[in-house]
């Protein structure tokens, strides 16, 4: 940070801005540079220490446990008529951070995101500071160019040299689109007339899915029937003879089969379905075929795995989430589409005469806000470019290389412990595994031996977060009783990390 006395000398002093704010009433009185400045080097100081320092280091607690009503207690949450000094807001934003969960922590495993990229902040601390809105090159000329930039890029790792595409306040939002621009192909008319217009739909993904393609069916008006759901094999993975087979179900009940959502890296297993098979019944039927690779998307960029979505260039659509993997910081969030005939803007656009207007100096196809169903929106797109331009594409490569290689390594690891049982190796970062305390080992034949061992989870999540030692999710899963699922995302991680991990189940759990 640049010392005070750097500052250009012809900077106002509080009382100019005092006296202007008297004579030209417009002016905020609120807005005193001299005091933001202060304000700002503070909380950045705080942010510096708190959050990327002990934020990220291993001897400090991953989170800090309180009950709600203490919580509200501590926060002071109620708001007040009277403002209050600088010190009490910068002790206001030390509280907001030392009660929230660190996401950036070395143990926090719990969430398909983890880490902090020094870059991707970079990029989320200009955005906000900008504060400007991606809908028009008029406000957003740096960000409207970029967003096209960044989204040819990840249209290039999927395979394809055109598109459309359009960066989504979430990959939940990306996967309603896809669905949302596959029923407007088929029936445009559905814009205009609604619901009316169509005969009854059906969509097809698999038990492993999302629950943003049921979410998104539900807000569509298309209803949670209309999902019908293909089996999936013992690995997650679409069974793409169940998907026909459903297909032919669905036409002879009458019904309209318009979309297939496939998924690649599914979110509790990671599983990877089987594109290209899935690819041959789509394009036999007809269908629309959408990939929801928003966790596993980021594996197009290493040579090693992208294999694992072969057949992903011929989907019409992708979500695929940067912020998960590639650890760009919420929200990074893509929806790439095949398309070049402008779908996205005839589906949701409105022409708002205000906004868009058509007689403007510049090029008005550089106004993207009618691709989509908001109308401010947050640029998404800085956080991605600016990381990406720092490590390079070899950088994200070596990246998601890591995260694949540590999972094998804790892999390894449990298989030379006695307390770790794996519910399957894992294809890609989620390794999902029971940790079996020592009242349960060798009692695999018990008649209630499945029932204790879903009751461990619980336990031992309770007294990690309690602790603050880490954090890690768990969920039953089809007939699955509790098991923890474990995410190597944080490109911080290292070995010692996943050995912690598994001496602090043990620790956690020996008296169990
Ligand atoms: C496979 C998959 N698709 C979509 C989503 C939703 O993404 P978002 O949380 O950005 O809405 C997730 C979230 O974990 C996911 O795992």
């Amino acid at each position: 940070m640049c010392p005070a006395s750097s500052l250009p000398e012809q900077r106002p002093e509080k009382k100019d801005f005092i006296l202007m704010a008297v004579s030209q009433p417009l002016l905020s009185l609120d807005w005193d540079p001299v005091a933001a400045e202060a304000l700002l080097r503070e909380v950045f100081g705080i942010v510096v220490d708190e959050v990327i320092w002990k934020g990220t280091s291993a001897t400090e607690k991953v989170c800090e446990w309180k009950e709600p009503e203490e919580l509200k207690q501590l926060l002071d949450l109620e708001l007040q008529s009277q403002g209050e000094s600088q010190e009490q807001i910068l002790e206001r934003c030390r509280a907001v951070i030392r009660y929230s969960v660190k996401t950036c922590h070395p143990r926090f495993f719990n969430q398909l995101f983890s880490g902090l990229d020094p870059h991707a902040l970079a990029g989320r601390i200009v955005t906000e500071s900008l504060n400007t809105s991606q809908y028009t090159y008029e406000i957003a000329p740096v960000f409207v160019l970029m967003e096209e930039e960044v989204l040819k890029k990840l249209r290039a790792l999927v395979g394809w040299s055109s598109g459309d595409g359009v960066f989504c306040p979430g990959g939940s939002i990306a996967n309603m689109y896809a669905m949302n621009l596959a029923r407007y192909q088929r029936y445009p008319d559905c814009k205009q007339r609604g619901l009316q217009a169509l005969p009854p739909l059906a969509l097809f993904t698999t038990e492993e899915c999302h629950y943003s393609i049921k979410k998104g069916a539900a807000f569509l008006g298309l209803g949670t029937d209309s999902v019908r759901v293909v089996k999936a094999d013992e690995r997650g993975k679409m069974i793409p003879e169940d998907l026909e087979r459903q297909i032919c179900l669905a036409k002879a009940e009458g019904a309209v089969p318009f979309l297939v959502s496939a998924t690649s890296g599914t979110t509790v297993l990671g599983a990877f379905d089987p594109l290209e098979a899935v690819a041959d019944v789509c394009q036999r039927h007809g269908l629309w075929l959408h990939v929801d690779a928003a966790w596993g998307g980021s594996a197009l960029l290493s040579q090693t795995h992208r294999h694992l979505l072969d057949g992903i260039h011929r989907a019409d659509s992708v979500a695929w989430n940067p912020h998960k993997l590639l650890a760009a910081g919420l929200q990074c969030s893509a929806l790439l589409l095949r398309d070049t005939t402008n779908l996205l803007k005839h589906c949701h656009g409105s022409q708002a005469s205000y906004l868009f207007q058509q007689d403007k100096f510049y090029d008005v196809a550089l106004d993207t806000g009618d691709k989509v169903v908001q109308c401010g929106r947050r640029v998404d797109c800085l956080k991605l470019w600016l990381m990406w331009k720092a490590q390079g594409g070899q950088g994200l490569e070596r990246r998601v290389d890591q995260a694949f290689a540590l999972a094998r390594y804790l892999v390894e690891e449990m298989k030379k412990r006695e307390g770790f049982e794996l519910v399957m190796e894992p294809e890609f970062v989620n390794v999902c595994f029971w940790f079996l305390p020592p009242s349960l080992r060798g009692e695999q034949k018990s008649l209630d031996y499945s029932e204790r061992l879903a009751k461990v989870a619980p336990v031992l999540k309770e007294r990690m977060v309690k602790e603050g030692s880490m954090m890690i999710g768990y969920q039953p899963h089809g007939t699955r009783g509790n098991f923890f699922r474990m995410i190597v995302a944080n490109p911080a991680l290292t070995q010692a990390d996943m050995r912690f991990l598994l001496d602090e189940l043990e620790r956690l759990g020996q008296d169990l």
